[in-house]
Formats: structure tokens, sequence, C-alpha cells
């Protein structure tokens, strides 16, 4: 009987060590919002949002600044769109308004971008409120 006591709490301080061992080392999962945030920051060839456009005080005006560009409630399809393909929303050369402000369409295609890519991007352009 004592051996077999003994034996359930070698048992269990294993399974307890590895669950412990388990949480400590497993990595934390990333929201797409937030891989979109670190790949817009990134280095990334092709990633040159910050050449024209503005979040949070950092970056361009040639493009209407993105840091409340969740408040426009554009779904996440248009967003990716915008980015790949911009040409689709937006005649190049033509004049638009966005939050009240003048725009040349000038922006370039971003058809390098991998959809997970474009997925990120949009989720964290849509989560700046
Ligand atoms: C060369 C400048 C330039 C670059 C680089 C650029 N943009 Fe733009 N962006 C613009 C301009 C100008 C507009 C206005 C509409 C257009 O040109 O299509 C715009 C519009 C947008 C819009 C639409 C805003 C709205 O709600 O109407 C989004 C979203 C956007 N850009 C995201 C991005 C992202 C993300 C990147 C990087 C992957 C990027 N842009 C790179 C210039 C740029």
């Amino acid at each position: 009987m004592k051996k077999g006591l003994t034996a359930i709490f070698i048992i269990l301080v294993i399974v307890l060590g590895y669950l412990a061992v388990h949480a400590l080392t497993a990595p934390v999962k990333l929201s797409a919002a937030q891989l979109g945030n670190q790949l817009i920051h990134s280095n990334k060839r092709g990633v040159d949002c910050f050449a024209c456009h503005t979040i949070n005080g950092k970056g361009g005006s040639v493009g209407p600044n993105l840091s409340k560009e969740g408040d426009l409630k554009h779904s996440i399809k248009w967003l990716e769109v915008q980015i790949a393909t911009p040409s689709k929303h937006f005649k190049p050369g033509s004049t638009m308004k966005i939050n009240g402000k003048s725009y040349m369409a000038i922006m370039p295609d971003h058809k390098m971008l991998s959809k997970k890519e474009l997925f990120e991007l949009a989720s964290y352009l849509e989560s700046l409120k």
C-alpha cells in the first residue's frame, strides 16, 4: 500500500512538472492584428507603408493617416484589396477625400505579400481606433 502511494506521488510530481515546464516554454500565440503590427514595423521587403502613411505620429503624409483606420469601418476584405491592388478602389491619378483631406491615388500594389500577410496587415489596421 505504501509503495502504491509513493508511486502515485512520483507520477503526480512528473505530470505537474511537465505541465509547469510546458506552460513556461509554450510560445505565446499572437493574434492576427498583433502579427500585422510586427509586420508593418518590420523591414520586410515590400512593407513600405510608413513611407506614405503615418500611424501614431510616425511616418509620411503622402497617403492618409491610418492611426484611426478602424473607425472607418472598412471590412478586412476591403483592406486586403486596398493593400494588394489599390487601383480596384481608386482610379490611379484620381483624387479622393479621406477623413476630410484630399489625396491623389498613387498607392502602389503590394502583390508580393502573401494572403496571410495581407490578412495580418488588414487585421492590424482594422484594430486601430
Ligand atoms: C507611395 C505611397 C504609399 C505607400 C507606399 C502606401 N500607401 Fe496606402 N495609400 C496611399 C495613398 C495616396 C492612398 C489614397 C488612395 C490610393 O492611392 O489608393 C492610400 C490609401 C490607403 C488606405 C485606404 C485608406 C481609407 O480608408 O480610405 C489604406 C488602408 C492603406 N493605404 C494602407 C497601406 C498599407 C498597409 C501600406 C503598406 C503595405 C500602404 N498603404 C503603402 C499611399 C501609399
